[in-house]
């Protein structure tokens, strides 16, 4: 349980609010999918911590990323032409170039060339890695740019979903540390998943222990087997939003990132990748029958009213939740239903939520060290062999074997 303040200073992230600022003062920030920028296509709003931003793909493949509204009197940008290298508002024409300069203000009639000079553009530094656009918000020099496992692959290694989900970033945060809800929400899944979920879905009281990490921690679920020996799933949270889990195929690698949007706005994305060769293209449907739009994985999903489209005949019939468009459905209803930002101060925890409790402390801590003044730790150091491990151990004490592997310094 925690007290109004606490859970107002993990889940706000607009404006001055501490958590935001120490998100974006310390890390690069994903912000798009590269797919959907076309050079001389579709400028796309992009909306983050609150604020409008519009990125776009310029003529020569560059990535642009300025603030939405025209620096003239505030038109939004994605509605500007793209073409030779800029935007072009269609209010009175102002032209701004893909690098931040205004370069055209056809509706200044005296000296425009050196009046064109003076308009300031807010534009920001995009990196393009891994399939995705991310921009440094922080101002000033930007931090080292994060080495992710799947940052240096090619396209056909890296598979990667994304919605947008109307809760707070941290609901859907807590749950990619949530080992113990597998066994009920996900009950109808658990099968698809593979053996290596078969005590996940025995044992329904994990025990989770954790070691603390540069990046964030490790948090090691560990179960019983019934020969005595140890079922070990341990996930890596990485600093500010980011969780890799185990999956369930050899050799393939996941991630999820939960990007505040707003307040009680989250851009949600699941990456897998395969670092020896091609990704498997149905890895995503594994989970259900959604994802037809990689973009949008997650389908319209009705709201309280409709129970936002529980099935309860299916749940007669066998499903456990009454949610058969699949898992990642079942993820987003369950969030959505606590409230865009779910109220701390009643909750009841028990130790099956130990690994949320690390997750808000974790958070909280790096909030207040960035308030205070001191560094919070950017992405200094590789991931690339970052990687989530699932494993069987002997002996409890040994499932740190499994925990934050081969971390080379950057
Ligand atoms: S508002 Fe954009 S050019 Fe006038
Ligand atoms: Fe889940």
């Amino acid at each position: 349980m925690l007290t109004t303040r606490e859970n107002e200073l993990l889940t706000r992230v607009e404006g001055d609010a501490p958590m935001g600022r120490m998100m974006r003062a310390t890390y690069w920030i994903p912000a798009a999918t590269s797919r959907t920028l076309i050079a001389d296509g579709t400028p796309q709003r992009v909306r983050l911590f609150g604020d409008d931003f519009v990125a776009f793909r310029a003529t020569d493949g560059r990535v642009g990323f300025f603030d939405e509204r025209c620096p003239h009197r505030g038109v939004s940008l994605a509605l500007a032409r793209n073409e030779n290298c800029a935007l072009q508002c269609i209010f009175h024409g102002w032209r701004f170039h893909v690098s931040g300069e205004t370069i055209e203000t056809p509706t200044q009639a005296i000296a425009a060339e050196q009046f064109a000079k003076t308009i300031k553009v807010n534009h920001y530094p995009v990196r393009e890695a891994g399939g995705l656009v991310w921009v440094w918000l922080g101002g000033g020099a930007p931090a080292p740019f994060p080495d992710f496992p799947f940052t240096h692959l090619a396209e056909h290694q890296i598979s990667m979903g994304a919605t947008k989900v109307p809760v707070n970033y941290l609901q859907g945060l807590e749950a990619t540390l949530d080992s113990s809800h597998i066994a009920y929400l996900h009950r109808d899944w658990i099968g698809d998943l593979g053996a290596a979920f078969k005590t996940t879905g025995d044992v329904h009281a994990p025990e989770f222990r954790f070691v603390s990490q540069p990046y964030g921690f490790s948090a090691g679920a560990l179960r019983q087997r019934p020969d005595g020996r140890t079922d070990v799933r341990c996930a890596e949270f990485v600093l500010p939003f980011h969780t890799s889990t185990p999956t369930s195929r050899p050799g393939m690698g996941s991630f999820q990132f939960l990007v505040p949007i707003d307040d009680v706005t989250t851009w949600w994305l699941i990456i897998f990748w395969n670092a020896h060769g091609p990704i498997d293209p149905a890895v995503l449907e594994i989970q259900g029958p959604e994802h037809a739009d990689l973009d949008n994985f997650v389908p319209p999903l009705g709201g309280p009213e409709t129970h936002w489209g529980q099935d309860r005949a299916a749940m007669k019939a066998g499903s456990f939740s009454g949610f058969r468009a699949g898992l990642l459905s079942e993820d987003t209803v369950v969030q959505v239903s606590m409230g865009p930002i779910a109220d701390r101060t009643k909750e009841q925890l028990c130790s099956g939520d130990a690994a949320i409790v690390r997750l808000r402390r974790t958070l909280l801590d790096a909030a207040a060290r960035h308030q205070a003044g001191k560094p919070v730790n950017p992405h200094a150091m590789s991931y690339r062999t970052l990687q989530a491990h699932a494993g069987v151990v002997d002996t409890v004490g040994s499932w740190t074997d499994l925990a934050g592997a081969e971390i080379a310094p950057g």
